[in-house]
């Protein structure tokens, strides 16, 4: 298994940050520029990442287009075919753009949207409760965020929680796809409570009760 993420703005960003610092498998970091992105990873010092254009990045098993939902379905439309059999894992939250309300309708996801625009490849819904703030500094006084992970072909979210479990996140499999109406729609709650309570951009999840394992700090 080898992952990508695709996008260099704060959750991509994040992400390769964890993956490649603790994840057991190649990372691929691919962008629109990859001489600036290759420059960031030098920045930033990160070992363990292939810098490249979002095309090549196409090349692995599980990928992550870290992109706005809007440029997600539009890359989704032009990739179908390179997409195929593949594992494409969706961080999206339709929000508008002022933050109001969200440009799906009541019973719809961003998650099941691409779903539909890719049939033939495995969506995976993951890390849309965890704000990028969290990503980049994933424990807090000793505790760290639930990540809800959803899917509609078990294999994939099998595979999926496999690879990223180093990472340090609890990684709850959290059912189909179509929860992810709930999930993105509470990721906005998520969003109001951290401004209510002062530490936008520092909020995530984590649920009480569940005993299962959880990834070392
Ligand atoms: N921010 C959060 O806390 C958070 C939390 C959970 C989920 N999410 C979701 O994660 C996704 C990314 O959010 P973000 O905050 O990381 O966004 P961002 O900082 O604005 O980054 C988006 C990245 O998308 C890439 N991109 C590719 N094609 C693009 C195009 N046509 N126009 C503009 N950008 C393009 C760009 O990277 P290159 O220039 O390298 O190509 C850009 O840096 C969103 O769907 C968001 O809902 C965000």
């Amino acid at each position: 298994m080898n992952i990508s993420v695709l996008g260099t703005g704060n959750m991509g960003k994040a992400l390769v940050k964890r993956l490649s610092e603790k994840g057991n498998h190649p990372v691929r970091w691919g962008s629109r520029s990859p001489e600036e992105t290759k420059e960031l990873a030098r920045q930033l010092q990160l070992s363990n990442v292939t810098v490249s254009t979002n095309e090549e990045a196409l090349q692995a098993d599980i990928i992550i287009p870290a992109f706005h939902a809007a440029v997600l379905k539009e890359w989704a439309i032009a990739h179908k075919e390179q997409l195929k059999q593949k594992i494409v894992v969706d961080i999206s939250n339709p929000f508008n753009a002022d933050f109001s309300g969200f440009t799906t309708a009541w019973g719809e996801s961003s998650a099941e949207q691409l779903q539909a625009l890719l049939p033939e490849s495995s969506v995976i819904g993951a890390f849309k409760n965890t704000f990028f703030k969290v990503v980049d500094e994933p424990v807090h006084e000793g505790q760290v965020s639930d990540v809800l992970v959803t899917g509609n072909d078990e294999e994939a979210v099998k595979a999926f929680m496999e690879a990223v479990t180093p990472l340090p996140f609890r990684f709850l499999h959290a059912g189909k796809l179509e929860n992810n109406r709930t999930i993105e729609r509470f990721t906005l709650l998520e969003l109001e409570l951290a401004f209510r309570y002062n530490t936008y951009p520092y909020i995530s999840l984590q649920l009480f009760g569940i005993k299962t394992p959880v990834a070392a700090n």
